[in-house]
């Protein structure tokens, strides 16, 4: 049996269930690992009466054994991490000898997150609406060469250079331009050397590790934070976060090389939602947009903000499609759209006049661009107890299909549920006989 290296990524803006798809798939995984973003994301893994959001550490973490790690690509508020590691030992998981973070990855420090949260206020009514905990700036660092690395910490000299020299040009631009109160590093310095203290038994060459692991015969799922159109890149730009999001920088954001990976699997909601600004052609606001969100209970799970709800949209999933090289897909949250008497399925946009079967070039075109609707039949009833697709209601099946139809990609997974149990496999993603 040929045992898969997969990666897991979100098609949308973010929050399509990779983290309860991530801790699904994690049995046939013996590698999980996080290769982006930091703690702006919250990957929720529900199991019985465990509900978790994982912000840091990968969703497979409750899966006994695995490996989990957190990749170079990864920045990390170091207080965050061991409130989550912390969390873990009390409720009796271990991590010991499997949890692992790259020596490459990058701190946020305190400065970021001031920073970042300063930055939005600046912006005013133009504000990204970032979740405020200091990625943008953190990733502006490590670009700019003036980032802290998680070995850092462990060398007095060299972290308090590292930090005197971030620190001139903020610190100007703290006093004279955003108002707010300058830093001292000697307030710094001892607090992150014993994060690094705390950190140092976790560090390791995630490149080298994975590598080997993999010649030893090791599967690895590499795990996405955010989604598509929050990539840097090729989302609906400027409203994204600060990294790539998109399957390709999950390779760099390890170490590993592209020949390793043989599925890109992508995960949507059965509809549409994203937090914070930017554009969103099939919003529904009101109406029916809270009816979703009521019963999606559609809040952000780190900054607990009410997530904007819509349609279902072809284009996105199209151009996620071809953007990861996804080879399958897991439709999340079906369950959410029962009771609906028509759902619609936007498979293209008016724009000035035409129909366009793609994103606008422009984020100025966004605010122009009319949906077109595909209407379907709704389903009554609750279905998050179904255990095949056949058993589901007609109509659920119908929208399943026409989603792939429409999109192109096959769907190996559709979850009807938070838990783990409530979801129907179509087909095996990390194993083949
Ligand atoms: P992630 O960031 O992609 O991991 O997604 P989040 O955890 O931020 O948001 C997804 C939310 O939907 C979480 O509260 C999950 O528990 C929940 N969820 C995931 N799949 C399903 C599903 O199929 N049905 C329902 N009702 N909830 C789901
Ligand atoms: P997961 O991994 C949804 C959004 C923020 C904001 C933009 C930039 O749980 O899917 P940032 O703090 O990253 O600079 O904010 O990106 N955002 C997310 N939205 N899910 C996430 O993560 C997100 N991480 C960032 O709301 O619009
Ligand atoms: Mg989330």
């Amino acid at each position: 049996m040929k045992k898969k290296n997969i990666i897991v990524v979100g098609l949308q803006w973010g929050d399509e269930g990779k983290g309860k798809i991530v801790d699904l798939l994690a049995k046939d995984a013996d590698i999980i690992a996080r290769y982006q973003g930091g703690n702006n994301a919250g990957h929720t893994v529900v199991n019985g009466d465990l509900s978790l959001v994982f912000r840091l550490v990968p969703s497979g973490i409750l899966n006994d054994k695995k490996i989990c790690i957190l990749g170079n690509g990864v920045v990390i508020d170091p207080a965050v991490l061991f409130e989550e590691l912390d969390a873990l030992k009390n409720i009796g998981i271990g991590i010991k000898d499997r949890f692992f973070i790259s020596y490459k990855s990058h701190i946020i420090m305190p400065y970021h997150k001031r920073l970042d949260i300063a930055r939005e206020r600046l912006r005013g009514a133009g504000m990204i609406g970032t979740t405020g905990r200091g990625i943008g700036p953190t990733y502006e660092d490590k670009v700019a060469r003036l980032g802290i690395r998680a070995i850092d910490l462990l060398d007095r000299n060299l972290l308090y250079a590292k930090i005197v020299l971030s620190l001139k040009e903020k610190n100007y631009l703290f006093k004279n331009v955003l108002g707010e109160n300058i830093f001292n590093p000697d307030d710094l310095i001892e607090e992150y050397l014993v994060y690094g203290e705390k950190m140092k038994e976790f560090l390791i060459d995630s490149s080298a590790f994975i590598n080997e692991k993999i010649n030893d015969g090791f599967n690895i799922m590499l795990e996405g934070a955010q989604g598509t159109f929050l990539d840097v890149d090729h989302g609906t730009y400027p409203y994204v976060t600060s990294s790539n999001t998109v399957s390709g920088s999950a390779l760099s954001g390890v170490g590993l090389g592209p020949t390793n990976i043989d599925e890109v699997i992508g995960i949507t909601k059965a509809y549409t939602t994203r937090v914070g600004e930017g554009s969103f052609p099939t919003e529904l606001k009101g109406g029916k947009g809270d009816l979703i969100r009521d019963k999606g209970e559609e809040f952000g799970s780190v900054t607990g903000r009410p997530r904007r709800c819509g349609w279902f949209d072809v284009n996105l999933i199209k151009e996620a499609k071809r953007l990861n090289g996804a080879t399958g897909m897991a439709v999340t949250k079906l369950d959410v759209l029962s009771g609906l008497k028509k759902i619609n399925i936007c498979t293209g946009y008016m724009l000035k006049g035409s129909f366009i079967d793609h994103l606008p070039y422009s984020h100025a075109d966004y605010s122009e661009t009319v949906p077109v609707y595909q209407e379907m039949s709704g389903w009554e009833g609750n279905i998050s107890d179904i255990k095949s697709l056949k058993d589901l209601p007609v109509n659920s099946q119908k929208y399943i299909f026409k989603i792939e139809e429409l999109t192109g990609l096959p769907i190996n997974i559709v979850s009807i549920g938070k838990e783990r149990n409530q979801t129907i496999i179509l087909k095996s993603i990390l194993r083949e006989g």
